[in-house]
């Protein structure tokens, strides 16, 4: 069974067609990146695939079972999204940091976060850095640790190095490889050409809201 199925899915937002009759489906696993141009509906794709919106027409299902009867709370759990601009809160990194056991009502695994701090490049100290300071490279690493502390089923990754210089974009590239080799879908939307082929086993390419291509890679 797919993990993740999109049956004829259209989204129309006030009265523009955005996403148009998709019919796609991942297994799990899968390394997808997705391609295409600004405005073509790649971000708008991913917010349908974890349900932050809901398709116009047809059906998103997780698992065979339709997302709209999902907890959203439990799929969010589930498919993990880190946002084109990264969405931080609170005053510090470690705010950051702490929220996703707080919300679990877990105890912080303070190794977890300075192993996933240091692999993507980061030191100990700059737990405590305000988030107002922060470069634009810092805040999406920040938001993509605070999504991989407790591992998704599957990562959607929205454009998640375009601030980044390129020894550090190889660091995340290598992290989410690492991921995708125990068995976390990956669905990344990247701008980069060389990015979308280096580890990926299929290429999707989405032009005016609509699949242009998907092409196996590997
Ligand atoms: N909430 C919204 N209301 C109205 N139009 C929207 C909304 N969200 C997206 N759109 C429009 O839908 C189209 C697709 O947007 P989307 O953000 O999915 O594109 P994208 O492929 O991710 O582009 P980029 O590469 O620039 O990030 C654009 O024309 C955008 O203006
Ligand atoms: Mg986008």
């Amino acid at each position: 069974m797919s993990e993740l199925e999109f049956q004829n899915v259209s989204y129309v937002n006030n009265g523009k067609e955005i996403l148009h009759d998709l019919c796609i489906d991942f297994s799990p696993g899968s390394y997808v990146s997705i391609i295409g141009p600004s405005g073509s509906g790649k971000s708008t794709f991913l917010r349908l695939c974890c349900n932050l919106i809901s398709s116009t027409k047809g059906t998103v299902l997780f698992h065979g079972k339709d997302v709209l009867q999902q907890n959203p709370i439990e799929l969010r759990k589930k498919i993990g999204y880190c946002f084109q601009e990264p969405v931080l809160w609170g005053n510090t990194v470690d705010d950051n940091l702490s929220f996703p056991f707080q919300v679990r009502k877990q105890e912080i695994d303070e190794k977890k976060i300075s192993c996933l701090l240091a692999s993507f490049g980061l030191d100990e100290h700059f737990r405590k850095s305000e988030i107002k300071n922060l470069s634009g490279g810092e805040k999406q690493r920040v938001a993509l640790i605070r999504t991989l502390l407790f591992e998704p089923e599957i990562l959607l990754l929205d454009e998640v190095t375009s601030a980044l210089d390129a020894d550090n974009t190889g660091l995340v590239e290598k992290a989410i490889l690492g991921l995708n080799q125990r068995g976390i879908t990956v669905l990344w939307v990247t701008h980069n050409d060389a990015q979308s082929r280096k580890y990926a086993d299929q290429l999707l390419t989405i032009e005016n809201g609509r699949i242009k291509s998907l092409e196996a890679i590997k």
